[in-house]
């Protein structure tokens, strides 16, 4: 049987990303598992999901700390002492700096709702309707200092219909992110992910799947 790549699943917030990664990482073959769900917020939806779903979790709340750095020393020797190598950012409302990314370099993936380099930052959504585009989408890239910038390893399209709201919208673009977060993390662990400069490449598969 092949070594399962090991995750740790940042999270603030509701936790339907977290929920479909663990899904994705129940199913057979599935080259990862969730070794370790850290949420900054101790009373958010993705530690009660993380709970419900039988994945070790802990709160590591940023305010305990006084700087930054050292709330991204704590999440690291944390993550490190569970083993993981690779870390999803699924919903995770702190910008990381320098001691986070380095420890983890290249091994962090985040999820945005929007299809970037558009509407980078917060209310993606609501940015991408009120400015009037016909699609928009999300996005899995690699974690990098500058915020959203980092190299694109998934994205989806959705389109905007006349008879969206902001809310419609957000649900669809919610449900292509529980689509290719999962999709993105299986290319990085079975290692079929290379960059050329800023350009993700991705591998086929041996099986010819997706
Ligand atoms: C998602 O929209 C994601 O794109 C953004 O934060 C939201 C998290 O949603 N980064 P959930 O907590 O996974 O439901």
């Amino acid at each position: 049987m092949k070594r399962l790549a090991q995750v740790g699943v940042l999270a603030s917030g509701k936790g339907t990303n977290l929920q479909a990664l663990a899904e994705a990482c129940r199913a057979p073959g599935f080259p990862a598992r969730i070794a370790l769900v850290i949420s900054n917020v101790p009373d958010s939806g993705a530690l009660e999901r993380a709970r419900t779903l039988g994945l070790s979790a802990a709160v590591i709340d940023h305010r305990a700390f006084d700087s930054r750095a050292k709330f991204e020393q704590a999440l690291v020797d944390r993550l490190k002492v569970a083993g993981v190598e690779w870390v999803c950012l699924a919903g995770f409302m702190r910008v990381l700096g320098p001691t986070f990314l380095t420890a983890f370099l290249g091994r962090v993936l985040n999820i945005h709702p929007s299809l970037l380099p558009s509407f980078p930052g917060l209310h993606a959504v609501q940015q991408a309707f009120d400015r009037g585009v016909k699609v928009t989408g999300c996005t899995v890239h690699l974690v990098e200092e500058e915020v959203d910038a980092g190299p694109i390893i998934a994205q989806e399209a959705v389109p905007v219909f006349e008879s969206d709201g902001p809310e419609s919208l957000a649900a669809r673009v919610h449900e292509a992110e529980h689509r290719i977060f999962p999709l993105a993390l299986r290319w990085v662990a079975e290692g079929r992910v290379r960059f050329e400069g800023r350009v993700a490449r991705i591998r086929a598969a041996e099986n010819g799947e997706s």
